[in-house]
């Protein structure tokens, strides 16, 4: 039987009228918020890592300072959700702990590493993608500092697909043989691992039925893994590549593109900490920390200096 409160609550999620910090709201719709939220953020700031690897070797001093622009906007990004997430009565400090800690999860994608300049080609275009993929709906979510968030981040996000395509493009058009080489397997090694971003299948997103309900989530996993490859296919044909599916395949019937299984054991085996790189991402966030705790105890002695100088 629902409250009075709880009825209230899902009307306005019905009509569309967005949650705002002040409303009342279940303890599930928060917690599930900050969770998702916080996974978010997570994802933005360690996703700098693996595009941080190829800074100090861009080809050019335009492609740097492009790189460079994208990997600031993602600090952005984790920033703005940080700062959402907060609204929502949860501690920044405490949820990064947790984070180096490795009690809670960030984007799989990110513990995969970056071996060639093409795969940041394929991270802007792949990654990115599927995030806006991902994100595009969530302007739309119920909770209104979030959804106003995703409204930049997607704005930003679509120039970063735009400048991955590019590299990519470049490198298949103008390249030697052993640049279009490296594109090739550079798709190769991303193709399934971003799949796997959408999560788990619907069968088995535990979480998915209550945060529709809750219009936290507007589509379920299968359908946005499933508009990503219908939106990618034809971009990946013009770049002149393949997918590493051999059953990847346009059924006329469905309207969609058929696709081959995805391998959960590898998902669950990177969520749980055994993918690639996860141990190197979080050693690095906790080496960054310790390294700029000077510059965050000089900020507070010069905020206390300050305030000091007011009041006298
Ligand atoms: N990587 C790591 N964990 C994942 C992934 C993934 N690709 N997909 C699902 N999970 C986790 C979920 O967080 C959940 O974990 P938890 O219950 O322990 O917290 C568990 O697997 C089960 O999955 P679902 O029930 O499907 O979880 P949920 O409803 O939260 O859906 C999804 C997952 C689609 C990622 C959702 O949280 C979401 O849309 N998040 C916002 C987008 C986002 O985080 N993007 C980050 C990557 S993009 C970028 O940063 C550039």
């Amino acid at each position: 039987e629902m409250s009075a409160e709880e009825r209230a609550f899902q009307e306005r999620i019905d009509a569309e009228i967005k949650i705002e910090p002040k409303n009342w709201m279940p303890d599930g719709y928060r917690k599930t918020l900050i969770r998702q939220i916080s996974q978010h953020a997570h994802s933005e700031v360690v996703g700098m890592l693996p595009e941080g690897n190829w800074l100090t070797r861009a080809p050019t001093l335009k492609r740097k300072l492009q790189l460079m622009a994208k990997i600031q906007d993602e600090a952005g990004h984790g920033l703005y959700l940080y700062s959402a997430m907060e609204t929502l009565g949860a501690d920044r400090d405490e949820e990064i702990d947790k984070l180096h800690d490795g009690k809670v999860k960030y984007s799989s994608i990110f513990n995969y590493p970056t071996l060639s300049w093409a795969d940041i080609g394929t991270i802007g275009w792949l990654v990115d993608g599927a995030a806006i993929v991902n994100q595009v709906p969530l302007q739309r979510t119920s909770y209104g500092p979030y959804s106003r968030a995703m409204i930049r981040v997607c704005k930003e996000e679509s120039f970063h697909q735009r400048q991955g395509y590019q590299i990519l493009l470049d490198l298949m058009q103008g390249g030697t043989d052993e640049q279009k080489a490296m594109v090739q397997d550079s798709i190769n090694r991303f193709w399934w691992p971003v799949l796997m971003m959408f999560g788990p299948s619907d069968a088995d997103s535990p979480n998915s039925a209550q945060s529709m309900a809750w219009k936290i989530k507007r589509h379920s996993n299968d359908e946005l893994r499933q508009r990503f490859i219908d939106q990618t296919v034809p971009q990946l044909e013009f770049l002149g590549c393949t997918a590493p599916d051999p059953d990847l395949k346009w059924n006329e019937a469905r309207g969609h593109y058929d696709f081959g299984e995805i391998d959960w054991s590898e998902f669950f085996d990177v969520l749980k900490g055994n993918g690639p790189c996860n141990r190197e991402r979080i050693e690095t966030r906790k080496q960054a920390i310790d390294d700029g705790a000077w510059v965050r105890e000089a900020a507070k002695a010069y905020a206390a200096k300050q305030r000091a100088r007011q009041a006298a």
